[in-house]
């Protein structure tokens, strides 16, 4: 009788080869259960830990939470995976040397067994419990926008810094870029699985592109909150610039838009948010994925017709033949919540509110200059912008460096946080990367409504889109 054997028929005698006995000492005699114990124990300890740390609030560490919802969980659930395993694998064994095939026999009148079961259903209740409460903790946890920006900090600090500062800044990112069902949480989550694998292995786009061409349509997402039968009447806007030439006294550009909506005596829809009214389509085809030519576009109106226009100038490539977009908020509002500044504005706002002393000569223009230099990075840029600005004022006048000193400062100061703003030479995002579609400022670079609304886009009767100043807005004096 081998070795093994004489072991097997000893335990035999101590009643060990049972199906509970190969459960338990599987759990402590095998290597395996040993290991599966191990894990298990260790860590649940540690996702309680975590889970009573992060409920109190003392830790803010994203990695912490990382790993107490999504590593621990896990872990948690392979080594009681290898436990059973463990116990199989030796029960196996055991047969192997032809030793008795028992079956699992439950026998309640046994103390032994009463014991043993009532400890199996009180751990699994407990364990239950532990994962139930990570479960829901940790799914709070990935769909808050602390994990979608922080945890993934590199990648998604421009969106994240943007959107901190917007009309949405209390709106989760999963609202919009997810919603509401399960089709689109499913979705959600596989091509999150994607995106956190391109995150580990670097490979995901510097920057990202826009626009997001699987995004929800925006249909059901925006309307969840806004809906079109509510807008109306007009919406006053005012524009301030100023020039190099003139730093004091900006021209104000003050245009009334014509939100739109339904009309009350007339119950038809006009107005800007014409085109997501109810029974009106409006589709078009770009010839680029950046959507800013658009080669044709299709009207179905209220009443039933449909008209085509063409701007026959524009060539649409072979692989995008047949991609028709039906045009919804994004199509206008493509910046709702990450939106940047172009460094004009930043300038021109820093001049209006006093933050860029507007009676420094030449402040404006050198301004611009500092903010629009490309830095290596954002430390160097932090590192060098004060100097920047202070030398190009010295060049103009060194009495006007001692004499504004101070103010000097203080517009550097600021132009820095303008910068640290909208730029991230990391993630190749810089002034213009992402711009909206909202008037017509970029029209000159395919952004906006003049996309559309150019008189060149024609109808067969030889009618265009119309780029009438009054449209839109009431024409600005
Ligand atoms: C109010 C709705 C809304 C919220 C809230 C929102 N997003 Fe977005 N996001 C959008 C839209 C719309 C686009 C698509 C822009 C386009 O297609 O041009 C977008 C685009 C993006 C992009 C692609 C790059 C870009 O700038 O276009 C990233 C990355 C992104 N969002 C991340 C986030 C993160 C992270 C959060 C939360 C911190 C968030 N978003 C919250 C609406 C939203
Ligand atoms: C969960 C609710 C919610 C969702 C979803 C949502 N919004 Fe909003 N939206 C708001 C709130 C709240 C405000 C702020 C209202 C205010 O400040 O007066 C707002 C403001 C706005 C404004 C006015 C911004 C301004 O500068 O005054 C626009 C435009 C807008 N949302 C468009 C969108 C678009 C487009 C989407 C879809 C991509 C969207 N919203 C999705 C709640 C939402
Ligand atoms: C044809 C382009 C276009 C489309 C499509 C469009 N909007 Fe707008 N929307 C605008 C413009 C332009 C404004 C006013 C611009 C501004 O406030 O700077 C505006 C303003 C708004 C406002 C602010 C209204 C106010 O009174 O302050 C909200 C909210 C809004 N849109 C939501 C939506 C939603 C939701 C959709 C989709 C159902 C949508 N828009 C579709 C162009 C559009
Ligand atoms: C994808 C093409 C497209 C884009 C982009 C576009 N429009 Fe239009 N718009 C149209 C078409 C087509 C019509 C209908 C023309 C017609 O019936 O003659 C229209 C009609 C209008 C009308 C008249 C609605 C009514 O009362 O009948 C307004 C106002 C308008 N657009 C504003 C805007 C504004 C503001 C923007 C940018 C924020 C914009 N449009 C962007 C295609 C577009
Ligand atoms: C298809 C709609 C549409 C037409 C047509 C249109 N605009 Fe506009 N315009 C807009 C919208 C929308 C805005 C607001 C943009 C924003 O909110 O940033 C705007 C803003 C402006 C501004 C203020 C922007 C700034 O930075 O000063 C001026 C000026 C202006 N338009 C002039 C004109 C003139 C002149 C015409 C006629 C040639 C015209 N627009 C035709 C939609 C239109």
């Amino acid at each position: 009788m081998s070795d093994a054997e004489n072991k097997y028929q000893s335990e035999e005698a101590e009643g060990q080869r049972t199906p509970w006995g190969h459960i338990i000492r599987g759990m402590w005699r095998s290597p395996l259960g040993l290991l599966g114990v191990s894990i298990t124990t260790v860590s649940i300890t540690l996702m309680v830990v975590g889970l009573v740390i992060d409920m109190l609030g003392l830790v803010e560490n994203p990695y912490a939470a990382i790993a107490t919802y999504l590593v621990l969980p896990g872990g948690m659930i392979t080594g009681l995976l290898l436990i059973p395993v463990a116990a199989y694998l030796r029960r196996r064994e055991f047969h192997k040397h032809g030793i008795s095939r028992e079956h699992l026999k439950i026998n309640l009148s046994d103390h032994k067994h009463r014991r043993f079961v009532i400890a199996l259903i009180v751990l699994t209740v407990v364990n239950f419990a532990i994962l139930a409460i990570v479960g829901y903790e940790g799914y709070h946890f990935t769909e808050s926008p602390y994990f979608c920006g922080v945890v993934c900090h590199d990648v998604m600090a421009p969106e994240y810094t943007a959107y901190q500062r917007s009309p949405h800044s209390k709106v989760k990112c999963v609202e919009c870029h997810i919603g509401p069902g399960a089709e689109w949480f499913v979705q959600a989550k596989i091509s999150g699985l994607r995106q956190v694998a391109a995150v580990m292995t670097g490979t995901f786009s510097r920057p990202i592109p826009a626009p997001v061409s699987h995004l929800r349509p925006a249909r059901d997402t925006c309307e969840q909150c806004h809906w079109p039968e509510k807008f109306h009447g007009k919406k006053v806007k005012s524009f301030t610039h100023f020039t190099n030439e003139d730093q004091v006294n900006p021209e104000v550009v003050e245009i009334a838009l014509h939100i739109g909506g339904r009309n009350r005596h007339s119950g038809a829809f006009e107005g800007i948010h014409w085109h997501v009214s109810k029974d009106v389509e409006v589709r078009y085809l770009a010839a680029d994925d950046k959507r800013t030519q658009i080669a044709r576009v299709k009207v179905k109106r209220p009443d039933g017709s449909e008209e085509e226009f063409v701007k026959s100038d524009i060539e649409v490539p072979a692989e995008r033949e047949g991609m028709w977009r039906t045009m919804d908020c994004i199509d206008c509002h493509n910046r709702p919540t990450h939106v940047y500044d172009m460094p004009e504005d930043r300038v021109d706002f820093g001049l209006l509110s006093d933050k860029i002393n507007p009676a420094i000569p030449g402040i404006r223009e050198d301004s611009l200059a500092v903010l629009t230099k490309e830095y290596a990075s954002r430390d160097e840029a932090e590192a060098m912008m004060a100097d920047e600005l202070r030398a190009l004022q010295t060049q103009r006048s060194e009495e006007q460096v001692v004499k504004y000193g101070e103010d000097i400062n203080k517009a550097a100061a600021y132009l820095l946080e303008a910068y640290l703003g909208n730029i991230w030479p990391k993630m190749n995002v810089t002034w213009g990367t992402y711009k909206g579609h909202l008037g017509h400022q970029d029209a000159d670079d395919g952004y906006g409504c003049w996309r559309c609304h150019d008189e060149e886009h024609q109808s067969e009767s030889g009618k265009t889109i119309t780029q009438d100043c009054s449209l839109c807005h009431d024409e600005p004096k």
